[in-house]
Formats: C-alpha cells, structure tokens, sequence
C-alpha cells in the first residue's frame, strides 16, 4: 500500500467508501470527451466496480496497473495510474481531474510523483502517454513534467464512431 504525501493533497490506493466521491467528481462531459475508459454518465455502479478491480488489482504481487487516488480532504478528486505496466520496462499513465480543481498545478504535481514513482520503486525505463491531439491541458501537464512529444498517430483512436489524432508522449529514466 503506498501512498504520497504533497503539501496539497494525497496519493493513495482506492478503498470501499470512496465511490460517492469519485462519482461526483469524475462524472463529467469533458472528462469523458478526452479518455477512453471513462464512460458518462458514470454511475454509482460503475465507481464501485472500478474499486473493487483496483482493490484485487493491488494485491497481486505483479498488478497490470496501479490507480492513485488524489485525495483532498478524505474526498477522491482526480487520479492517476500506471497501466499496461511490464516488469523493469514501461507503463503508461493516465490521470483525469475534477472540473472543480483544475489549473491549480495539482495533476502536474501529481504526475511528477507517480512519474518518480515508476522510475523509483517499480524500476521502469520508459512511461508513455496517449493523448488526443486537442487536449492542450493533458500535453502541458506531460510537457512540464519533461515528458518529449514522439509524434502523432493519425486515426489512432475512435471514440463516439470518429477517428481522433493521438500525442505519443514519453519520458526516459
Ligand atoms: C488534463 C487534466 C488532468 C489537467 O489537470 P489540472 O490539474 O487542471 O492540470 P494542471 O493545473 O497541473 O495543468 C494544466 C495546464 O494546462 C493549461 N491549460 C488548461 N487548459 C488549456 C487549454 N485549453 N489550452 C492550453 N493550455 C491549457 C493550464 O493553464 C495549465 O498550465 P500552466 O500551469 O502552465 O498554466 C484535466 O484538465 C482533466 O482531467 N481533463 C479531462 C480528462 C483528461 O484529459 N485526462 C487526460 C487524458 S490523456
């Protein structure tokens, strides 16, 4: 169980209890509109399900991803994760924040953690970021934290039946 303390907020594992929060502040439009696992509306159902994953997904002694909560006052406001992670080599983040607390420099600060963390603890080489091509704040977030633009990846993704550009961003330990 590994939790991050900042001067603003945690970094900590899911945990029963946290459903309320993450539905309220994770159940947005323009969330939805720039990922592609979170669905709109998300339901009471849905953070559940997700919990409970995270939850038995940290207790395996080599989990495919690691969710972080970002914790503001025992409340769930955004969070961020290391997916697709392959032993001693590479993973991918991904984060989303609630509409409430954005551009206070808090995911920035939050991937900069996770980023050490990757590099630190779980030994990775390489993190990689997918972003869709019209998401300025997500590029900046990566951009300040010393992640390099690889190149676009035309058609990459679909999302509502359209063909979406996507950023390869990576960062190298
Ligand atoms: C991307 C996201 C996580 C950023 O969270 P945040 O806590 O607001 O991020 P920060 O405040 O640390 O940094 C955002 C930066 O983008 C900038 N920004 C925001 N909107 C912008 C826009 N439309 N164009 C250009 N820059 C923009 C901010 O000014 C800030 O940069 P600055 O610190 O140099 O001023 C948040 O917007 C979000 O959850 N979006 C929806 C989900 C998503 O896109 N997830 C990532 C998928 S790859």
């Amino acid at each position: 169980m590994v939790v991050i303390k900042s001067k603003k907020f945690i970094l900590r594992p899911y945990k029963k209890g946290d459903e309320k929060s993450l539905q309220k502040n994770i159940n947005d439009k323009d969330i939805y509109k720039y990922t592609l696992r979170i669905p709109y509306p998300y339901t009471i159902k849905v953070a559940k399900k997700w919990i409970t994953y995270c939850i038995n997904e940290s207790k395996k002694k080599t989990p495919k991803e690691i969710a972080f909560a970002i914790d503001i006052n025992g409340d769930v406001v955004g969070a961020v994760g290391l997916h697709n992670i392959e032993k001693n080599h590479k993973a991918e983040i991904g984060y989303w924040m609630g509409k409430k607390h954005w551009n206070r420099g808090i995911m920035t600060k939050a991937v900069k953690l996770v980023t050490n963390f990757g590099f630190n603890k779980l030994k990775l080489r390489r993190i990689y970021a997918n972003v869709f091509s019209l998401n300025r704040a997500s590029a900046k977030v990566l951009e300040k934290n010393g992640y390099k633009l690889e190149g676009k990846m035309k058609d990459y993704h679909v999302k509502d039946r359209k063909l979406i550009d996507a950023l390869l961003y990576s960062k190298l330990k």
